[in-house]
């Protein structure tokens, strides 16, 4: 199949990277960049495994083509922050035990930034509303509702 080079930012680098056609974003991210932050669960739109941002929203990245993101920005776990410096989502979410297997979590800090980015003080309601496209099996969700109640009380993001 043809290949095409698609030019964007990632985690705020510029990137280029030749793609087929029907490469799916989440595919060009994990097998082609190695970026394995990104999980895939359902691999068609409904557990949120698969949460990236695209120019600061939300986007299933199962259900994109990589040539999508064309000239936009694209934000995955790995830009979020780093082993020596966690961003803040991510160290409310360990301190607050949101986190079991931790497969949801990647999607889970995305769709949080996402809001938090939107609105600074949203309501345990407006939190829970908003993650509500990803799914944990472990955690029942209080933990990880409090973990982004605790980074937007804080005002550090
Ligand atoms: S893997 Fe994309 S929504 Fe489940
Ligand atoms: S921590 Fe296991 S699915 Fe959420």
């Amino acid at each position: 199949m043809d290949k095409k080079t698609i030019a964007f930012i990632l985690n705020g680098a510029k990137t280029e990277i030749a793609v087929e056609s029907n490469l799916l974003l989440v595919d060009m991210l994990r097998d082609r960049l190695g970026l394995t932050g990104t999980k895939i669960g359902c691999g068609e739109g409904d557990c949120g495994a698969c949460t990236v941002l695209v120019d600061g929203k939300t986007v299933n990245s199962c259900l994109i083509l990589a040539r999508q993101v064309e000239g936009h920005e694209v934000l995955t776990v790995e830009g979020l922050g780093t082993y020596d410096k966690l961003h803040p989502l991510q160290a409310a979410f360990i301190d607050e035990g949101a986190v079991q297997c931790g497969f949801c979590t990647p999607g889970m800090l995305l769709s949080a930034k996402s809001l938090l980015d939107e609105n600074s003080q949203p309501t345990r309601q407006q939190i829970a509303q908003h993650i509500s496209g990803n799914l944990c099996r472990c955690t029942g969700y209080a933990k990880i509702i409090n973990a982004i109640e605790k980074v937007a009380k804080s005002h550090e993001r």
